[in-house]
């Protein structure tokens, strides 16, 4: 299907502004949009209005300015309760019902929309699996027989349960040890992936911001949107002194975990500067994939002690071999270094 328009985003904000009664400008006046399917991260330091900026999408914060539309309707116009049915929501503290059993948190949704009883069991059954919790196991426990990461995941799943076309996402992984927490943090991108539902997830936590997000917002105070970029972009390119302040010092090792490694870093096989051949003497070095990882790329350098490495293309041929060049070659390419 080819349409020459763009798609309408799945969320837009127009100018948006909160000032709560106490005349705090929590977020001064907001342009962004959220394509569908995407999942966006908006980062920032604390205080700068991520959470403002998230309820004010689902209406548990009223704009006092701009407009929210969300799938082509403005959401002042939108039945809060009806509104929130259609968008899921997950904040750090879960806020799981603690007298009611793990299948009845997740069905709350389900049980409001009026789906019929085995309906909503399978529903829940299938999104609990999903989370990584089988359902025999978990579907009638408390919340307080959970641990922290498995009440996370309860309310990712409840959030999830009816389907909704829309995700709000408030630091859902912060209360989780680290741990725990990236596991958690792959899995749900995996699930966003399959499902395909349009995210929208607040972290103060750049790493976090790295691992999930499609593009990521970097606000500043008073929801002041400072860029908004896909992850390499945003580390190689940080567009303000505030954005390459909040990403910091880790940025160079976070490009090469995100990075990729191009047909144009490589040398043709056998021809390396200096005429090494492929790493002939070392123990044998794994090699490397086409738009594999770049801290592959690396690790892979530094095992054969700098002899260049055999990289194969997706069907498994040779590609071309990778120097110490081609890699430094890779990070002028995408942190947009002339060469
Ligand atoms: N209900 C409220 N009344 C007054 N000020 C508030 C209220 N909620 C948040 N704020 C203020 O608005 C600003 C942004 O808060 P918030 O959106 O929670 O930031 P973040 O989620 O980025 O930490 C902060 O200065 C905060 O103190
Ligand atoms: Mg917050």
């Amino acid at each position: 299907m080819t349409d020459a328009r763009p798609a309408e985003p799945m969320i837009r904000l127009d100018g948006v502004r909160k000032e709560y009664a106490d005349g705090t400008v929590a977020v001064e006046h907001l342009d962004l949009e959220v394509r569908e399917h995407e999942l966006m991260v908006l980062v920032g330091p604390s205080g700068c209005g991520k959470s403002t900026t998230l309820r004010m999408v689902n209406r548990l914060v009223e704009p006092s300015g701009g407009r929210v539309v969300v799938q082509g309707e403005d959401v002042t116009t939108t039945d809060p309760v009806a509104l929130r049915r259609r968008i899921g929501y997950v904040i750090q503290h879960v806020g799981l019902f603690p007298h009611r059993t793990v299948a009845q948190n997740v069905g709350t949704v389900p049980a409001l929309l009026g789906w019929d009883a085995s309906r909503t069991r399978d529903r829940t059954a299938e999104l609990l699996d999903l989370v990584g919790l089988d359902h025999r196991t978990y579907a009638k426990r408390y919340p307080h027989q959970l641990s922290g990461g498995e009440q996370q995941r309860v309310g990712v799943a409840r959030a999830l349960a009816a389907d909704p076309p829309v995700l709000l996402m408030d630091e859902p992984f912060g209360a989780v040890d680290p741990a725990g927490r990236r596991h958690l943090q792959a899995e749900f991108w995996k699930i966003q992936r399959e499902l395909g539902t349009t995210v929208m997830l607040v972290t103060h936590d750049i790493d976090e911001a790295v691992r999930l997000g499609d593009r990521i917002a970097v606000l500043s105070r008073g929801g002041r949107l400072e860029q908004v970029a896909d992850a390499v972009t945003l580390l190689a390119r940080p567009a303000t002194d505030m954005v390459r302040d909040f990403v910091g010092t880790g940025r160079a090792v976070r490009l090469l975990g995100i990075g990729e490694l191009d047909a144009a870093d490589l040398e043709p096989l056998g021809r390396a500067a200096g005429g090494d051949d492929v790493a002939p003497d070392l123990a044998p070095v794994d090699s490397l994939t086409l738009h594999g990882r770049l801290d592959d790329a690396f690790a892979a350098l530094a095992a054969s002690g700098g002899r260049p490495v055999p990289v194969l293309d997706s069907d498994g041929a040779p590609a071309g071999q990778l120097t110490t060049e081609g890699l430094l070659g890779a990070l002028r390419r995408i942190t947009g270094a002339a060469a």
